[in-house]
C-alpha cells in the first residue's frame, strides 16, 4: 500500500494524544474517525482539537476556512464498526495498559477489512507483544508521536517482531506527508529518544540527590551541554514530574539497575511537587554536571547501537527534533572525539552502584580504540534495485548546506558512483523542505576568501552531479531556496510536489547566487526571466515553475516520492550505455555551437553502436522481447 491509498485513518481514543492524531491526520487531507467508549470522551476529544484550532486561527497558523475543513473531516463516534468501516489504518492512541490495548485490538481486528494497517502509540509497550492481538502482525507496528502530537515533528515508526518491510516504509513516507519527521527503529524499551532523554532526566536528579549541583546549576549546565533552551527541572516542571517517574521506573524494569531511578526523583513523585528552581548557578559544579549527563546520555546512546535498535542518524534526529538540542548525541560525541565520549560514559558508568554497573558500550569503546568517528550522515542513502534515493536531512535547519553536508553529499554521490549497479538518483529532502538555500548561520562570519572555498566547494559536489553518468532526479518536496534551487538546477530532471516553493532569495541578504543559479539558470529559462527572478528575490509556487519550464512535472505531495522513483526505475530499464550518453551529450551540447554539437552527437551515437546494449536492444525489437541490457 502507498500513503496515496490511504484515504480513511481510524483514531482510537480521544484523549490529549488521540484528538492531536486525528487533527493531525485530518489536517493532511485524511477522512478521520475519531472512536473512545463513551460519547462524553469523544465530545471532550472533538472540543479539544477545536480549541487548538481557535489558537491556530489566532495566530495565523489556519485560516478559519481551514479549520472549518479540518474539523469536517473528523468523525466522532462510540461505534467501533462505525469506525474501522473503510480505513486502510487504525492509530490506538488509549491508556497504556497491555491487555485494554489487546482486547480493543482483537475488536478492532474482526471489525477492519483484511489488510489494514494497524499502529499503537504506545510510548513504553512491547509491539511484537500487541501484534499477536491481531490476525496479520506484518501489517501491525508502533507509531509514537511526541506531545504535542498536532504540532511536534517528530514520529517514531517501530518495527515489531513480524512487522513487514513494506508496512515500515508506507509508515514512514506515511509520516512525511503528514509533516513529521519519522525515525525508524526497532521494538526496544523506552525506542529511541525516551531511552536517552528519561536517563538524562533522572541523572539530572541524582546530580542534586548525590549534592554534586544544585537544580539551578545542572539547569544551566544541560542548557550549556547540549544548546537548549530549557535544562531538565524546568523540563520536568512543565512536562510533569509523574511522567519522568514513570518512564525511569519502565526502563529500570525492563533494562536493569543502571537505570534505576534516582530517590530524589522519587521522593518528588510522591510529594506531588514541582521542583523549585531558584538558586544561583555554581560555574565550578557546572562542568562536572554537564559532563555527568553527557556521559549518561552518550552510554544510552552507544547501548542503541549495540543493540541495533536504530541507526546513529535517526537518534540524532531524534535529540534535534524532537528535543531541540543543537545536535544529537552521536554528532555531540563526533565532535568532542570519541575518545573523550568513551570516558565520560565510563566515568558515569562509575558513579552507579557496583551491582548496577554494565560495560562501555562495545561500539563506543571500539571507535574510541581505532580513534574513528561514529559514521553519521546528513545526506542518507537508500537504494531500491538500481535506484538511489538521496535524501538531504538535516530537517532542523531546512536542510541548508553547510561544509559539512555539502561534504557530505559529495561521499553520498561517491558511493553512488562507485557502484555499477546504480543507476539513477532520486534526490529529495527530508522534512518541509528540500534545501532551504546555504547555511546562512555559517556565512555570516565566512571571510571573503572562506566564503571562496565555501562557493568552490558547492561548485564542486553540483558539478558532478552533472558529471556523473547516473541520471539524477531532483524531486523537490518543499522550499527550494537558494543554493536549494541551484542544487536542482545541477539535477537532470525536477519533480515537485504542490507544495514546492523555489527561488533565489540571495540579492534580498546582500550577496547574490553563488551555487551556479546566475548561470544555469539563464540556459534554462532565458536571460531575462532570469534576472527578473534574481533581481526580484521571487519565490515561485510549483505550478509557477512549472509554466516557466524550471520544473518538468508537479505532483501532489503524497505521490511526489512515488513518482520520481517510477520515473527512477523507467529509466534505470532503458539501454544503461545511452541513457549516459544522451545524459552527456544533452549537456555538453548546449554549452557549445550547434556544429560542434552535433559532431559531438555522431561521435557518441557511434559509441552507443560499438556497445553490447546496441546489439540487444535492437536485436530484442526484431525478436519481440523484451531487452536484457547488460550496460556494456
Ligand atoms: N540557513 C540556515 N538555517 C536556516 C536556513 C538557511 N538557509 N533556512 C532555514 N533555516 C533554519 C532557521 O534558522 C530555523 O532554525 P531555528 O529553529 O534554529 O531558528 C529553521 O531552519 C526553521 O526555519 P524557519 O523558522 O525560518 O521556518 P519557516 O517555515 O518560518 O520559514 C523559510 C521557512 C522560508 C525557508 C525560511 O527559513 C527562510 O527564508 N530561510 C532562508 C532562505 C534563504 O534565504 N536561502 C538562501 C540562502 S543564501 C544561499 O543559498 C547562497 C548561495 O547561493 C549558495
Amino acid at each position: 500500500m502507498r500513503p496515496s491509498e490511504i484515504k480513511k485513518i481510524c483514531v482510537l481514543g480521544a484523549g490529549t494524544m488521540g484528538a492531536g492524531i486525528a487533527q493531525r491526520a485530518a489536517q493532511s487531507g485524511f477522512q478521520v474517525s475519531l472512536r473512545d467508549i463513551e460519547d462524553r470522551f469523544v465530545k471532550g476529544g472533538l472540543e479539544n482539537i477545536r480549541r487548538t484550532l481557535d489558537e491556530g486561527i489566532k495566530r495565523r497558523k489556519v485560516t478559519e476556512d481551514q479549520a472549518k475543513e479540518i474539523l469536517e473531516a473528523i468523525h466522532g463516534t462510540t461505534d467501533i464498526k462505525e469506525a474501522v468501516d473503510g480505513a486502510q489504518l487504525v492509530i490506538e492512541a488509549i491508556f497504556e495498559d497491555i491487555k485494554i490495548k489487546n482486547q480493543v485490538f482483537g475488536e478492532v481486528d474482526e471489525a477492519a477489512a483484511p489488510g489494514t494497517i494497524f499502529v499503537s502509540n504506545t510510548s513504553s509497550l512491547s509491539i511484537s507483544e500487541m501484534a499477536r492481538a491481531v490476525s496479520e502482525p506484518a501489517n501491525f507496528a508502533g507509531l509514537h508521536y511526541f506531545y504535542p502530537a498536532a504540532i511536534n515533528r517528530l514520529l517514531e515508526v517501530i518495527s515489531g517482531d513480524d512487522t513487514s518491510g513494506e508496512t515500515m516504509d508506507l509508515l514512514m513516507d506515511l509520516g512525511r506527508v503528514m509533516g513529521k519527521v519519522p525515525i525508524r527503529c526497532r521494538d526496544s524499551p523506552g525506542f529511541i529518544v525516551n531511552r536517552y532523554f528519561v536517563p538524562y532526566l533522572n541523572e539530572a536528579c541524582r546530580l542534586v540527590d548525590e549534592g554534586v549541583a544544585g537544580i539551578a546549576t545542572v539547569d544551566a549546565a544541560a542548557c550549556q551541554a547540549f544548546g537548549i533552551g530549557m535544562g531538565p527541572f524546568a523540563l520536568m516542571n512543565a512536562t510533569g514530574v509523574p511522567i519522568a517517574y514513570h518512564s525511569q521506573c519502565s526502563l529500570h524494569d525492563s533494562l536493569g539497575n543502571a537505570y534505576a531511578p534516582s530517590d530524589l526523583l522519587k521522593r518528588q513523585f510522591e510529594a506531588e511537587e514541582l521542583w523549585d528552581l531558584s538558586g544561583d548557578v555554581d560555574e565550578k559544579a557546572k562542568e562536572a554536571a554537564m559532563n555527568r549527563l553527557k556521559g549518561v546520555v552518550y552510554t544510552v546512546a552507544g547501548q542503541l547501537m549495540d543493540e541495533e535498535v536504530c541507526s546513529p542518524e535517526d537518534a540524532d534526529l531524534g535529540a534535534t527534533i524532537g528535543l531541540r538540542w543543537a545536535l544529537g548525541p552521536f554528532a555531540m560525541m563526533n565532535a568532542e572525539g570519541t575518545k573523550e565520549a568513551r570516558y565520560l560514559a565510563g566515568a558515569w558508568l562509575q558513579t552507579l552502584p557496583e551491582e548496577a554497573r554494565v560495560p562501555v558500550p562495545t561500539t563506543l569503546e571500539d571507535l574510541a580504540t581505532r580513534g574513528e568517528e561514529w559514521p553519521i550522515s546528513t545526506v542518507v542513502v537508500e537504494t531500491d534495485g538500481p535506484v538511489a534515493v538521496l535524501r538531504m536531512s538535516r530537517p532542523a535547519a531546512m536542510n541548508a548546506l553547510n561544509t559539512n553536508v555539502l561534504q557530505d553529499l559529495h561521499v553520498a554521490l561517491e558511493r553512488v558512483e562507485a557502484d555499477p549497479a546504480l543507476r539513477v538518483i532520486v534526490l529529495t529532502g527530508e522534512g518541509n523542505a528540500f534545501v532551504a538555500g546555504a547555511d546562512i548561520k555559517e556565512m555570516v562570519t565566512k571571510t571573503p576568501l572562506e566564503a571562496r572555498e565555501f562557493t568552490q566547494l558547492g561548485h564542486r559536489v553540483f558539478r558532478r552531479i552533472e558529471e556523473m553518468d547516473a541520471i539524477v532526479i531532483a524531486a523537490i518536496n518543499g522550499y527550494a531556496l537558494g543554493g536549494g534551487m541551484e542544487l536542482a538546477l545541477a539535477c537532470d530532471i525536477i519533480l515537485a510536489s504542490e507544495k514546492a516553493r523555489v527561488g533565489l532569495p540571495e540579492v534580498g541578504l546582500g550577496i547574490h547566487p553563488g551555487f551556479g543559479g546566475t548561470q544555469r539558470l539563464p540556459r534554462l529559462v532565458g536571460r531575462w526571466k532570469a534576472k527578473e527572478l534574481i533581481l526580484t528575490a521571487q519565490q515561485l509556487s510549483a505550478a509557477e515553475a512549472k509554466e516557466i519550464g524550471l520544473v518538468n512535472e508537479v505532483y501532489p505531495a503524497d505521490r511526489l516520492l512515488e513518482a520520481a522513483k517510477k520515473m527512477a526505475h523507467r529509466i534505470a530499464g532503458q539501454g544503461p550505455v545511452a541513457v549516459k550518453l544522451a545524459k552527456h551529450v544533452v549537456n555538453r551540447g548546449a554549452e557549445i555551437d550547434l556544429d560542434t554539437a552535433l559532431n559531438y552527437e555522431v561521435e557518441s551515437v557511434s559509441l552507443c553502436f560499438a556497445s553490447d546494449d546496441r546489439v540487444e536492444g535492437l536485436q530484442a525489437f526484431i525478436d519481440r522481447r523484451k531487452p536484457d541490457f547488460k550496460g556494456r
